[in-house]
């Protein structure tokens, strides 16, 4: 086992540090950056099957689920197809709406997932087309859907999903951005242009990993809160909720992701001195208004810890710790914001003696309701 975590000392550090790799593998093959062209077989073969969608329904549990919503973000943005995210749980059970002019998007890491998977068979049966976004090659799930795609992040142990976030992102963007250029909401340029930040991202993940001392740090000024909450805006609200799922899984501290705004309708009331809020406040993502409500945590005392990007002022001069991420289109954000909310939870799990890789009463794939 030691050989199989190359080094360190648990899986999830190990595929924490394999997402540069992991990212790479999974657009490699698939794109052209220069000339402005993605090739993804599942998407190419049943092209006219994804122009001609009224709808695309993402159905996910847990950080799929959290992928998904990702997927949300990016396909409305560029494709204007109009998207919506369910459990797959409730989707199986709540008789929806489904026609032959739906397209079904299922994400799942491991492709064994019964709720996911009885959402697919519902879906067809209902005449949809079911797309599946995984990672185990030849899963029940890949097996049953009926075009997809892989992300190549390679095989995950950790329970805690990370790499398979962040290449379900990267596939997710890819088909946000294959399909708006077939519908002509992107040109060939502009395309390009994203493409070019797209090869940028491993590089970058590869130096925010040199950040880990300082979460580390941080880790250990709040270790020992027994609530954290997790704020962030648009691409970055799913970040949110996923860092929070994160920490609860890992550290069993009771941590909530809200989007940014909604903390006035409720969580507010739970900040005093003892409440850490990690918010992602990056340049371009509603900077002003995630600003406001950063002064407005600070002002009940909350402590601060924000990912902003490289250079921020403002927020540095209000949080108690900040993480820069580098910059990058706003769209991509999430490759880079989630990579410190995973280093914060490790460390945090590690410093109060939790089994990091096995977390009490979580299965890695769960074949059961
Ligand atoms: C994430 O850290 C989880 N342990 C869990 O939420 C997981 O993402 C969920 O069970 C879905 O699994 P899947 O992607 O294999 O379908």
């Amino acid at each position: 086992e030691q050989i199989e975590k190359g080094g360190y000392d648990h899986f999830m550090l190990k595929e924490i540090h394999e997402q540069p790799k992991a990212i790479l593998d999974t657009y490699r093959g698939r794109m052209l950056a220069d000339e402005g062209i993605i090739r993804m077989a599942g998407i190419d073969d049943h092209i006219n099957k994804f122009m001609n969608a009224q709808r695309i329904i993402i159905v996910a549990c847990g950080t799929s689920w959290h992928g998904g919503l990702v997927g949300e973000y990016l396909i409305e943005e560029f494709a204007r197809i109009p998207v919506e995210v369910e459990y797959a749980s409730e989707f199986r059970y709540r008789n929806p709406i489904v026609t032959s002019k739906d397209i079904v998007i299922a994400i799942s890491q491991s492709g064994e997932t019964a709720d996911t998977l009885a959402a697919i068979k519902l879906a067809k049966s209902k005449g949809a087309f079911v797309f599946g976004i995984c990672n185990v090659v030849g899963s029940s799930i890949a097996r049953e859907t009926d075009a997809g795609a892989y992300t190549h992040a390679g095989p995950e142990i950790g329970v805690a999903s990370t790499k398979a976030f962040t290449t379900q992102i990267t596939v997710l963007t890819l088909i946000a951005l294959k399909l708006a250029s077939k519908k002509g909401e992107l040109s060939k340029p502009e395309l390009s242009s994203l493409l070019q930040k797209m090869q940028l991202i491993p590089g970058k993940i590869e130096n925010l990993l040199k950040i880990d001392d300082k979460v580390k740090e941080i880790a250990a000024v709040y270790k020992d809160a027994p609530n954290c909450l997790y704020l962030g805006r648009g691409f970055n609200f799913p970040v949110a909720l996923e860092g929070a799922l994160k920490l609860k899984e890992i550290s069993y501290i009771h941590a909530e992701g809200y989007p940014a705004a909604e903390m006035k309708h409720g969580p507010i009331a739970l900040i005093d001195e003892n409440m850490p809020i990690v918010v992602i406040a990056t340049n371009k993502g509603h900077y002003e208004k995630v600003v406001s409500n950063i002064q407005e945590i600070k002002s009940r005392a909350g402590k601060i810890i924000a990912i902003v990007t490289e250079g921020d002022t403002q927020v540095k001069e209000i949080a108690d710790h900040v993480i820069e991420i580098p910059e990058t289109e706003e769209a991509l954000t999430p490759l880079l914001t989630t990579i410190p909310l995973q280093l914060l939870s490790y460390h945090i799990a590690v410093m109060l003696g939790k089994n990091v890789d096995q977390p009490r009463n979580l299965a890695k794939s769960v074949t059961v309701e």
